[in-house]
């Protein structure tokens, strides 16, 4: 059995408690934290002096999911900060396999997102450039959102072409993702999952860290 990541998404925490919500998820594999600037997204979330204070207090490893414009311009800060994982979309990066290799420089792993709306076909010759791979499976900028389950395809087709380049590459899935949509995106090949109200939403969100986990590992 291939046990699962599972990256609770501190969207859903308090954003006025951060160093306690982040001992609440200490079990988790990584904490996702969303930056969004308001123009990628229609919403605004927080930025990289925050992203650096919890670099410094997290007891876990930071993955940075960053939805915002001008990602070969601001990203690579972001790596600089020490944050294990620096997550940007592809349609906000002119140049992505320069930036990736600007964030594997600096010491992070690089990671490429698509919105649901964006196919995968286009990416997979430059799979070797990334450590991990996000398929949106919500539209990105808010959470609580319903899993779009017409996503499912694409994600099944990335797992073929990750299996079949004998590559190490994490698949990732953000959004919607609860105990009762985590198999879906498990079965189709998903190996690391992001979830935000489902674990801040809990009463006790180490637990549901737990039962994701289960239910993820496939
Ligand atoms: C959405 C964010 C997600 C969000 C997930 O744009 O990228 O990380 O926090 O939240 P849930 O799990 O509630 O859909
Ligand atoms: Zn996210």
């Amino acid at each position: 059995m291939t046990k699962c990541c599972i990256n609770p998404s501190i969207l859903s925490a308090d954003f006025a408690n951060l160093e306690a919500e982040l001992s609440r998820i200490s079990n988790a594999d990584a904490v996702h934290v969303d930056v969004m600037d308001n123009h990628f997204v229609p919403n605004l979330s927080l930025g990289l002096p925050v992203v650096q204070r919890l670099q410094e207090i997290s007891p876990i490893p930071l993955d940075a999911h960053l939805m915002i414009e001008h990602a070969d311009r601001w990203a690579p800060a972001y790596a600089d900060a020490g944050v294990a994982s620096v997550t940007f979309h592809a349609e906000a990066s002119i140049a992505p396999i320069k930036l990736a290799r600007e964030l594997r420089a600096r010491g992070s792993k690089a990671g490429l997102a698509l919105r649901p709306g964006t196919g995968v076909e286009p990416f997979l010759d430059m799979l070797g450039e990334f450590d991990m791979l996000l398929i949106m499976t919500v539209e990105p900028g808010f959470g609580g959102q319903e899993f779009l389950d017409l996503t499912l395809p694409k994600i099944r087709r990335a797992r073929a072409a990750i299996d079949g380049s004998g590559l190490k590459v994490a698949l990732q899935v953000d959004g919607g993702i609860t105990a009762d949509t985590i198999f879906r995106a498990a079965e189709a090949g998903a190996d690391v999952f992001v979830a935000g109200s489902a674990v801040y939403g809990a009463t006790d969100p180490a637990d549901a860290i737990e039962q994701l986990r289960v239910a993820g590992s496939r």
